[in-house]
């Protein structure tokens, strides 16, 4: 029987991992403590946490602001807060900077990950009351054709240094379960939006850019595929698998939700428009086709059967009501928008995505504004 009374929560300030720490704590079945280690990178955020912080802070949460490659800050927080589980978040995420600079998604994703078995394997010993669960993706499998799904047993084939390095460290949470016993489940997931994600993904980037009347960035031709799933049905799938899944074994997460990137793009300016009551042109006259990123990967889509017989899940969230939620949460929270979209922020932009060809849209967008 697993205690689940002290989960560590890695990169519990990032996107995923602020929405799960809130999860947590509305669940009437868990009545233990969370300690939530992040390094509070570029896209962890003490703000997205400031109302879990506010109501249990010193209570039932606890924040060590550490980096997971700190074998004696790790093993220091195992011991202080006699931590039964860890949920492992914490990764560099974004596809396009592990093209730009590789060497910290090694360092943190697979050295991290390597640091975190170590101490639970050490911490831990023979315990059974304890589990590892290593958050990881679908894309690991690599890219799909026009036609069917990854399963659990489809063989790794990872395509950008993100995937490769999301890869070794799956491999390494497999083998310290056969090798030396140490409890592990892992989830790959497919797409994630919703609140809090930082706007250097697709759904906030595209959001927030409307919002400021800047270009849509489409890479290619737009014809890629992804499936998307909103961040509440993730966070709810791990709280069953940690509860419910069987050591050693790894599920697929979906949201069943595929769209090629030009559609969802096209859906997301017509929502916004729908919400601030103004034509969709003004939105959709911003989308700007750019270079490709290398080795764009085609499609994503994910068998989830196995987590939905085993443990019974299955996503709730249809993909344009999660899209309608997102939308008027990033329109609802500018204060947020704008504490993010920092100098570091504005950096990254000039590193990468001057490739549109941004005159015309603001032209455009500054035409359709004073229609408004
Ligand atoms: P994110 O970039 O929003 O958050 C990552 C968090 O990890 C940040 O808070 C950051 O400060 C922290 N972090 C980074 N390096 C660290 C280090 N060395 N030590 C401690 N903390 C560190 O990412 P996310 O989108 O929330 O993704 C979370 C996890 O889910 C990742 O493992 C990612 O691979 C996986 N995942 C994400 C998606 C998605 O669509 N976003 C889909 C499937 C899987
Ligand atoms: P992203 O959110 O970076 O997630 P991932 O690369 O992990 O799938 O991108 C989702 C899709 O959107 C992907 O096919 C790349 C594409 N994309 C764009 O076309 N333009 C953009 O500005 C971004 C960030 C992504």
């Amino acid at each position: 029987m697993r205690g689940l009374q002290a989960i560590c929560v890695t990169g519990g300030a990032g996107f995923i991992g602020s929405n799960f720490i809130r999860h947590l704590f509305l669940q009437p079945d868990f009545n233990g403590i969370v300690v939530n280690v992040d390094r509070l990178t570029y896209s962890g955020n003490i703000m997205n946490i400031s109302d879990i912080s506010k109501e249990y802070s010193q209570k039932r949460y606890f924040f060590a602001q550490a980096d997971i490659r700190d074998e004696e800050e790790i093993s220091r927080i195992f011991d202080r807060y006699a931590v039964d589980t860890i949920v492992h978040f914490a990764a560099e995420s974004h596809v396009d900077r592990s093209i730009v600079g590789p060497k910290a998604f090694i360092e943190t994703n697979v050295n991290g990950t390597f640091v975190l078995l170590e101490t639970a394997r050490r911490c831990w010993k023979d315990r059974t009351d304890v589990l590892f669960h290593h958050i990881s993706t679908d894309e690991v499998y690599g890219t799909l054709g026009a036609v069917g799904l990854f399963s659990e047993s489809s063989p790794y084939n990872p395509q950008s240094p993100y995937a490769a390095s999301k890869a070794g460290s799956d491999h390494l949470a497999r083998a310290y379960c056969h090798t030396f016993g140490l409890p592990v489940t892992i989830s790959n997931a497919s797409n994630n939006y919703g609140p809090y994600q930082y706007p250097e993904k697709l759904f906030p980037l595209m959001i927030t850019n409307m919002m400021e009347g800047k270009p849509l960035p489409i890479y290619g031709d737009g014809k890629n595929i992804r499936d998307w799933l909103y961040v509440e049905d993730h966070c709810a799938a791990l709280w069953e698998i940690l509860r419910k899944g069987k050591t050693g074994e790894s599920y697929n997460v979906g949201g069943g939700s595929e769209m090629e990137n030009i559609q969802l793009v096209t859906l997301l300016c017509e929502t916004v428009a729908e919400v601030r009551g103004v034509p969709a042109e003004l939105y959709t006259r911003l989308i700007s086709f750019v270079r490709d990123r290398p080795g764009h990967d085609r499609r994503y889509g994910l068998d989830c059967s196995k987590i939905r017989s085993e443990i019974g899940w299955a996503p709730s969230t249809e993909l344009h009501a999660g899209i309608r939620k997102t939308v008027d949460w990033y329109l609802r929270n500018p204060d947020w928008v704008e504490h993010v979209r920092d100098n570091k922020f504005s950096d990254w932009i000039d590193l990468n995505y001057n490739r549109a060809s941004s005159r015309e849209s603001d032209a455009t967008f500054e035409q359709g504004r004073a229609r408004e």
